[in-house]
């Protein structure tokens, strides 16, 4: 079989135009502009700076920086030194798209209060005695030259006032997120293909979605079972209750994206394929969420690692009176989503960073394993699949389950809002009897894509026997609030399995963005207090704007050379089983999702300690560079002057660094964590006052209501929480086609 030489490339996948209404007035621009040009300015020697627009550098550190980007630009680019200068004559705000996704960002994804604070400081800084008092200049950042510009931000980063601090993360994360996203000239010098090397295009399920006509009045469908969210739950709950006999009905607010689509640009597939963007922060901004939102949810975007729920975390989840966890019908149901996708071990092949996590860990004798993929038995070697999965080898709910629930009759809308259950009585019990919902359909447009103005917008009420909630951690609790129901524990008991990166630099090619993401874990440190609480070492995504964010920002120069260095990077995270919990809620003017998180002083141990052991792994792994991305901490560099000692990880020098990184801590407020495993919003509980749902997944103090994804979890389940997720709605469904069953007998 010969692989095709010429990538093939996937189609395009153009965005909804802007909202008619600016964001910023046109003095907020220029101001936030003018700071996002410091984070990223245009670099020139001083003989020929123009030193308003463009930060000097004396003459002899250009050449340096010059000859340091040309032997990192890819050897087939027959003009490597004008891709060096053009990458440091590069400002974020020169790009017209710049402006745009910023844009994007402010009027359709940011909370309205983070907007107004944000802009409150943009005109505040415009003001003389605003800016004297939060630069020391009265002139205005916008009218200050580059040089100054960039030291001003430097000088937020240490600041003695914590919001100063802050605003300085805000502003440098949100300059680099938008600049790598849509910017040629980092992308040519990082020499990051736009599809996986050798991908082969796969083709996916021809789904079939309902349509329907214009009309003033709701439209009104009536089926068995309405199951709201294609995700990884919704997608198992789908495919047994079709096969059990059942009319059902699969609704998601995201759109269905063909394969060939796959994977987006990075530009485009943050905006098609996550949850607002992916721009979901915390109300203290030190937690930012990862969820998927598209035809598939999670499972279109996620990494593959497909790993069972360990025994501990079962027995935890079984002592709190669901015993169900520690029974064989737990296990039939794990072992049945897992032969479904394919589980295995058997044909990964680790990439580099996988391969050190592996290597590091046995050569400092911790526990360790590769992770097994739902790659349908194919090895895989992609690592692209953040942004969909272009080979359909990744068995992700829109290429097994869901393709399984259609050829057993499921029906299929996208584009649909689910904005409330509807209840039709109050039962002799006090229970509400669910018997339907409503929701607003939004078609494609003209061009059959997303990217215009949709032909139809349509009210519809389905009516259903049961109704299966499936939105996701994040919406599936704002979608019962709004149906009116009152439990004081809907949204609560939010865990996020929080996670800080480390990366460090090797001598040798590591090309992170190749390969399985996800391939293996260390679980030396994963129970820390003998309560199952502790961190997981994991390798991580690797792809530019997922992982150049991180990178401290300490000047523009340093930042782009240091950016540039990717393909030398190898990049992992320290995730913790977190013990304590934050909490979801609407806003309370547009009703967008909202979360209070926190990493608790508990937690924050458990990450530091990982964190520690994954710097002591890399070092033994041979890297030349090991860095944290905390605001300020510098990098461990091995001197290469010296001969390797027989000390390994107790050599002092490294040793003392390590030390430093304890004293540090994770600074408050500019430390920053992520998550992209959200659970126990809607959590199964034994008895009423203690959860959401049921042991059997039914909402507590409702009729035909139920829940199957993973706010339901008990607690956190430790691990990737997808094949806990899929085990748990194989079960609940499971229950749910038996009971229809007895009404139907009755
Ligand atoms: C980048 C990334 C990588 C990941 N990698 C892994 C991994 O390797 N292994 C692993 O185990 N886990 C991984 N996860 C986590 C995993 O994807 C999630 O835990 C899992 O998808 C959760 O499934 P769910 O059913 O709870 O919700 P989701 O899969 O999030 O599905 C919810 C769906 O409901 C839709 N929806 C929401 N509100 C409404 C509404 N009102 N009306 C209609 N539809 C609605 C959403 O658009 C979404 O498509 C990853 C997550 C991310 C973001
Ligand atoms: C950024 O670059 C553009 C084009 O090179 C230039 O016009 C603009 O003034 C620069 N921005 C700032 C704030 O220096």
């Amino acid at each position: 079989m010969s692989l095709p030489t010429e990538a093939v490339s996937p189609k395009a996948t153009p965005l909804p135009p802007l909202p008619e209404e600016d964001p910023l007035t046109p003095a907020q621009w220029k101001m936030l502009l003018a700071i996002a040009d410091a984070v990223i300015p245009a670099i020139k020697p001083t003989a020929t700076a123009n030193t308003r627009t463009e930060v000097a550098v004396a003459g002899n550190e250009y050449s340096t920086a010059v000859s340091a980007l040309r032997a990192l630009t890819p050897e087939d680019d027959h003009d490597a030194d004008s891709a060096a200068k053009e990458y440091l004559a590069d400002n974020a705000s020169s790009n017209p798209l710049f402006k745009m996704e910023l844009q994007r960002m402010f009027a359709m994804y940011m909370p309205q209060s983070t907007r107004k604070q944000l802009s409150t400081v943009l005109s505040i800084l415009d003001t003389r005695a605003g800016s004297l008092a939060l630069t020391g200049y009265l002139t205005p950042i916008s009218s200050q030259p580059a040089n100054i510009r960039e030291s001003i931000l430097k000088s937020w980063s240490t600041a003695r006032l914590g919001p100063l601090r802050q605003l300085h993360r805000s502003l440098t994360v949100l300059s680099k997120q938008t600049w790598i996203k849509v910017t040629p000239s980092l992308r040519r010098v990082l020499g990051v293909p736009r599809v996986p090397t050798g991908m082969m295009p796969g083709v996916g399920h021809d789904y079939a979605f309902i349509q329907f006509p214009p009309g003033d009045k709701p439209e009104v469908i009536e089926t068995d079972v309405i199951i709201i969210g294609s995700g990884c739950g919704g997608g198992v709950s789908a495919k047994n209750l079709a096969e059990a006999g059942h009319r059902v009905i699969v609704v998601e607010k995201g759109h269905h994206w063909t394969p060939d689509h796959f994977p987006m640009s990075e530009a485009d597939g943050w905006n098609h394929l996550f949850m607002n963007g992916a721009f979901i922060s915390s109300d203290d901004t030190s937690t930012s969420i990862v969820a998927g939102q598209s035809w598939g949810g999670g499972g279109t975007v996620n990494w593959s690692a497909s790993l069972q729920t360990q025994g501990y975390v079962r027995r935890e989840w079984a002592s709190k009176g669901l015993p169900f966890f520690t029974s064989a019908e737990f296990q039939d149901s794990l072992d049945r989503v897992c032969e479904r996708m394919g589980v295995s071990t058997e044909h990964v092949k680790h990439n580099p960073a996988n391969e050190m996590l592996l290597e590091g860990a046995r050569k400092l004798g911790w526990s360790h394993k590769a992770v097994p993929q739902n790659t349908g038995g194919n090895q895989h070697y992609c690592g692209h699949c953040t942004f969909g999965c272009g080979s359909c080898e990744k068995q992700g709910p829109s290429v097994s389950y869901l393709p399984d629930a259609a050829r057993a009759g499921t029906q299929f809308i996208e584009g649909f809002h689910a904005e409330k259950i509807v209840f039709s009585k109050t039962m002799k019990d006090g229970k509400k009897l669910a018997t339907g919902v409503q929701g607003t359909w939004t078609s494609r447009d003209m061009h059959g894509g997303v990217a215009g103005a949709p032909l139809v917008t349509r009210k519809v009420l389905i009516k259903a026997k049961r109704i299966i909630v499936a939105a996701g951690t994040m919406q599936s609790p704002l979608l019962l609030l709004r149906s009116g129901l009152s439990n004081p524990q809907i949204g609560r008991n939010l865990y996020v399995h929080p996670v800080m990166v480390i990366g460090s630099i090797h001598q040798q090619d590591i090309k992170p963005w190749e390969g399985g993401i996800l391939t293996s874990v260390v679980n030396e440190f994963e129970n820390l207090d003998n309560a199952g609480h502790g961190a997981k070492l994991e390798a991580t995504n690797m792809i530019p704007s997922s992982w150049l964010i991180w990178l401290d920002w300490r000047g523009g120069l340093q930042y782009k050379l240091d950016a540039a260095r990717l393909r030398h990077m190898a990049g992992y995270i320290s995730i913790a089983r977190d013990r304590d919990t934050g909490r979801v809620y609407p806003d309370p003017i547009d009703g967008r999702v909202r979360f209070e998180y926190h990493p608790s002083k508990f937690d924050k141990q458990h990450i530091l300690k990982g964190l520690l052991a994954l710097a002591e792994l890399q070092y033994v792994a041979g890297a030349s560079e090991i860095f944290t991305v905390l605001p300020g901490m510098r990098p461990f560099i091995r001197d290469p002057s010296l001969p390797a000692s027989g000390d390994g990880i107790n050599d002092p020098v490294f040793q003392a660094w390590l030390n430093e990184i304890k004293a540090k801590g994770f600074p408050s407020p500019e430390s920053v964590f992520v998550s992209a495993h959200q659970m126990g919003t809607c959590r199964m509980s034994s008895a009423r006052r203690d959860g959401v749902v049921d042991p059997q997944g039914r909402v507590w103090g409702t009729e035909g209501l139920y829940v199957t994804d993973a706010s339901v979890f008990p607690s956190a389940s430790g691990v990737n929480p997808m094949v806990t997720n899929m085990a748990i709605s194989d079960w609940i469904s499971r229950g749910i086609a038996e009971g229809l069953e007895g009404r139907a007998m009755l």
